[in-house]
């Protein structure tokens, strides 16, 4: 089911990464693949989860994935994230990712979704943490 969404004028939260769309990220049209800008994010949440937690994180889930627009080659990346929720060994982070056009000079946000990590032992086992 398709949800009412709110176009942002402008990024919020910490720039956690940014790189620019290459060749080799694209489809078979020219634009950037669903799974490249999924990984950039989950990137980018893992570098704010890491950060809080001071220990090992790995992500359990992905909410609320939208993809708004197309990103192209050569287009600017950039993903903010923004804590949502804390839980004992858990963080649910909410990325923004906005694209730098270079063809056209335009900043528009592309996609956004919510990424929850959980802090983990050596043993891969759920760790409580004071985030
Ligand atoms: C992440 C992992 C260690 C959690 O282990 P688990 O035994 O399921 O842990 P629990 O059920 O005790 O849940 C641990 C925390 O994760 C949260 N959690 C579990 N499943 C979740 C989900 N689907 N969505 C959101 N949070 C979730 C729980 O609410 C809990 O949070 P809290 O400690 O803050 O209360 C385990 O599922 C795992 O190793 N998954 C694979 C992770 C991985 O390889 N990721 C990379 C994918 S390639």
């Amino acid at each position: 089911m398709k949800q009412q969404r709110i176009v942002n004028a402008e990024p919020s939260g910490e720039l956690v990464i940014q790189t620019v769309a290459m060749p080799k990220d694209a489809n078979a049209y020219g634009d950037t693949f669903g799974g490249w800008l999924v990984s950039q994010m989950d990137v980018g949440g893992a570098v704010l989860a890491h950060q809080r937690a001071q220990n090992r994180v790995t992500t359990v889930a992905i909410d609320q994935m939208v993809f708004l627009k197309p990103v192209y080659i050569g287009d600017l990346v950039s993903c903010y994230a923004s804590i949502q929720k804390t839980g004992h060994s858990s963080i649910a982070i909410s990325i923004q990712v906005w694209a730098q056009r270079m063809r056209y000079g335009s900043f528009d946000q592309v996609a956004e979704g919510v990424f929850t990590f959980v802090a983990i032992d050596e043993e891969g086992h759920p760790k409580t943490v004071d985030w």
